[in-house]
């Protein structure tokens, strides 16, 4: 339904050179993991979808916007298995349509009945900030060497869990669900989100490039202060940190050598176990929040079997 809705928008503005690379980015499909968190929340208090159909495509469209914008700055080539849109256009395209992406995302949200636009606005506007919030921390850590495990859950809560949350706590607001269990749904939101870039990060090193969609390596090569770089740098001995930090420091390494060879350092150090250790945690404090719901068991059932099946992604 999201897709449908997706490939029927008109597109009658000018010129062609702006809107059609939005057309591109959003006809490559990717998981629809925020409108569907929306109509899901949604569903669980109120079963018309009509209401709820344009917000779900805002925050989607916002989301691609964050995407063209962020791979122009992580310097990546290929994003759901195609070129990103610098790299297809050029950099001008990637900041003009995406910022396009910026406006039209709000112009959609503000599509939602008149009684609830306050609230979702508002909501809607105080997590875009937070996002850019984290998107210049993440940034700005890849030239730190001190950033701590606490530091960059606050950044990844910012970049990534806030928008999940928000599309959740949107679906429950537009359902007229309690300002109690919008709230819990935000929560919610927040953990799975911390999880799910938790794991995003984890298939930046460990995916498969045909599923991920995504060249595997990128957060490597821009020093990125994941949390397996983190605990990497943490628990390595004297010559394996001697190594790490040769690696975060070279000029312009061989990309295959260094993802290799930092890749084999995170195995021997024990990387992977610790992130799924801490996925879980995640799950855990995810699955407090689905339980404070006002809602019988049976209703939030099929939220938290989406949610575990998210645990399984590949892509
Ligand atoms: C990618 O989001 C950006 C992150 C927050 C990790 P998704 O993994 O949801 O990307 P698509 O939309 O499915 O391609
Ligand atoms: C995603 O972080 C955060 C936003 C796009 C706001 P990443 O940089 O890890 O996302 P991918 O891996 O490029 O999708
Ligand atoms: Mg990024
Ligand atoms: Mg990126
Ligand atoms: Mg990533």
């Amino acid at each position: 339904m999201v897709n449908d809705t997706i490939e029927s928008l008109p597109y009658e503005r000018r010129p062609a050179a702006l809107y059609e690379p939005i057309r591109y980015v959003l006809s490559l499909g990717g998981k629809r993991l925020r409108p569907v968190l929306m109509l899901m929340a949604y569903n669980m208090y109120r079963q018309d979808v009509q209401h709820v159909l344009m917000p779900a495509i805002a925050i989607e469209t916002y989301h691609n916007f964050t995407l063209l914008h962020d791979d122009l700055m992580d310097r990546a080539e290929v994003r759901r298995g195609k070129p990103c849109v610098h790299k297809k256009w050029n950099d001008n395209a990637a900041i003009l349509s995406g910022d396009n992406m910026l406006v039209l995302a709000f112009h959609r949200m503000l599509q939602c009945e008149d009684r609830y636009m306050p609230a979702v606005m508002r909501l809607f506007t105080e997590t875009a900030l937070e996002i850019d919030e984290g998107q210049q921390y993440d940034i700005d850590f890849e030239n730190r060497s001190d950033v701590t495990e606490a530091e960059y859950i606050e950044m990844i809560r910012l970049k990534t869990s806030v928008l999940l949350a928000c599309a959740l706590k949107i679906g429950a607001i537009l359902g007229g669900a309690s300002p109690q269990d919008a709230d819990a749904l935000y929560e919610f939101g927040e953990k799975l989100g911390l999880a799910f870039q938790l794991q995003d990060d984890y298939l930046d090193v460990y995916g498969d490039f045909r599923t991920f969609g995504k060249q595997i390596g990128g957060d490597i090569m821009c020093n990125k202060k994941t949390y397996m770089l983190i605990n990497a740098q943490l628990r390595a001995n004297e010559q394996q940190i001697k190594e790490l930090n040769r690696w975060l420091n070279a000029e312009n390494p061989s990309r295959d050598e260094k993802v290799a060879a930092v890749t084999r350092l995170y195995d021997e150090i024990g990387v992977p176990r610790l992130v799924r250790d801490k996925i879980n945690c995640y799950y855990q404090e995810a699955a407090q929040a689905i339980s404070r719901l006002s809602l019988p068991r049976e209703h939030t059932a099929i939220l938290w079997d989406y949610a575990q099946s998210m645990l399984n992604r590949k892509s």
